[in-house]
């Protein structure tokens, strides 16, 4: 499982880095990216959860999972 911001629909409201700061950081403009290559390891579930809660609260729909 990989995640994937779009930087064209991301508005920098956080919320992904927030809930999955593992998973999301910010860029100098507070606009949310992906950590690494937005790999979620496979075994660790808390970590999916948190992929899935990033995902169904960014306001903008800007985070997907591949
Ligand atoms: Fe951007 Fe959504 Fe995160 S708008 S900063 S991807 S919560």
């Amino acid at each position: 499982m990989k995640v994937r911001i779009s930087s064209e629909r991301c508005q920098g409201h956080g919320r992904c880095y927030d809930l999955a700061p593992d998973l999301f950081g910010e860029d100098d403009e507070g606009y949310g990216q992906v950590v690494g290559e937005g790999v979620v390891p496979s075994d660790k579930p808390d970590q999916e959860r948190a992929a899935r809660l990033a995902v169904s609260n960014c306001p903008e729909r800007a985070i997907e999972i591949l």
